[in-house]
């Protein structure tokens, strides 16, 4: 019978990757979509696999709404990449973030145990759980301390999903992922938000690109390749906690050096933290300036994976490096401010 799986999330980032890679792979794929006017698809419009989903309503909130989902869909596979992601608004929106990243997991479990306890579940847990780190770099022995509301929204959503795991011996298993990006990152994450501004500058169609915290480094690999690594734990005998990482990792000015460099700038910089500006040696043009606005309440400094068991036990490897994946997400938004085609 052919596979079934259900992707939470399917219009986010990950979702959009793991949708194209499962369908290559011959699984019929059902996606849950948040109710809304205008839903969000252009990330599955761009990878040409739109019309392949079948979508169905569900939002992380509605206990009943999402059993009925699990019971309609009957995967073998479900994915939960679903979130409120952005860690900047967990600040902001706190208890919302707890209730969709933390409790939400809980109402997808207890749907799946509930209708089916041998499918297959994926929980997307986060490098941030680390937060302020105890040890470098960080494995899946490594403890935790978040240092944000979707951090600690997102310990629960891990230790809810070992723990059924362990009470009910359902194949549960946790994507510990570090930071991954691609040119369908959404545009508030650092990234991407360097990548169009920074092409809009250039272009002559934004003055400036402002940033926070030019020395957090981060372990950033492609998005595409960790989606393969989510399918991986859920082929395996049972279910298990991973690292995936590239185990390298850059500071926010070398990506934007990279970036700007691949557009043929290369940047000058000047003066240090909140004063930094990086202006282009070729033409003496402001490009880049700090702004303290987008410092984080709390930073987490130093993020860096450690993938040794990803790579024995699944066989699974980040195989696009840093310098690519800034090249990959440059040229996309190049030519999509040419264009004029830059989603909203
Ligand atoms: N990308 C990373 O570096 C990274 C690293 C570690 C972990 N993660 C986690 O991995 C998952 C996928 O990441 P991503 O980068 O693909 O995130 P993303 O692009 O922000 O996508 C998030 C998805 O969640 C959906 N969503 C948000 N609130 C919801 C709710 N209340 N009910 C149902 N759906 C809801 C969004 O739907 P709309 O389209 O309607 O907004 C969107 O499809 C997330 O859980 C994220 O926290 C990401």
């Amino acid at each position: 019978m052919q596979n079934r799986a259900l992707i939470t999330g399917i219009t986010g980032q990950d979702g959009a990757y793991l949708a194209r890679l499962l369908l290559s792979l011959g699984y019929q794929v059902w996606g849950t979509h948040r109710r809304s006017s205008s839903p969000n698809t252009w990330r599955l419009r761009e990878l040409g696999i739109l019309e392949k989903i079948r979508f169905i309503p569900m939002d992380l909130l509605e206990y009943s709404n999402i059993q009925r989902v699990i019971e309609t869909v009957r995967p073998n596979e479900v994915y939960n990449l679903a979130a409120q992601s952005f860690v900047q608004t967990s600040f902001e929106m706190p208890l919302y973030t707890g209730d969709v990243d933390g409790l939400g997991v809980t109402r997808i479990l207890e749907a799946v145990r509930t209708v089916d306890s041998t499918i297959h579940f994926y929980q997307a847990s986060t490098s941030e759980l680390f937060g302020k780190v105890h040890a470098i770099p960080q494995n899946e022995a490594t403890p935790f301390h978040p240092r944000s509301p979707y951090g600690v929204g997102k310990l629960y959503a891990h230790w809810i999903t070992v723990n059924y795991r362990e009470s009910y011996g359902m194949h549960t298993s946790c994507g510990i992922l570090f930071n991954h990006e691609s040119p369908l990152r959404g545009q508030e994450f650092v990234t991407r938000k360097v990548t169009t501004q920074l092409a809009k500058v250039i272009a002559g169609k934004q003055r400036i690109l402002e940033v926070g915290n030019l020395e957090a480094r981060r372990d950033w690999g492609f998005a595409g390749d960790y989606v393969d690594g989510m399918w991986r734990m859920l082929q395996r005998s049972h279910g298990d906690d991973f690292v995936l990482a590239t185990g390298e990792t850059h500071s926010v000015r070398e990506f934007i050096d990279e970036a700007s460099r691949h557009a043929g700038h290369e940047i000058e910089w000047d003066g240090v933290g909140a004063l930094a500006v990086g202006r282009s040696r070729k033409t003496g043009q402001e490009l880049v300036r700090v702004n303290p606005e987008f410092y984080r309440p709390a930073e987490v400094d130093l993020l860096i994976g450690d993938p040794a068991k990803a790579t024995q036990e699944l066989g699974w490897k980040a195989s696009t490096r840093f310098k690519s994946l800034v090249e990959m997400m440059m040229t996309a938004d190049m030519r999509r401010v040419a264009e004029g085609t830059l989603e909203a």
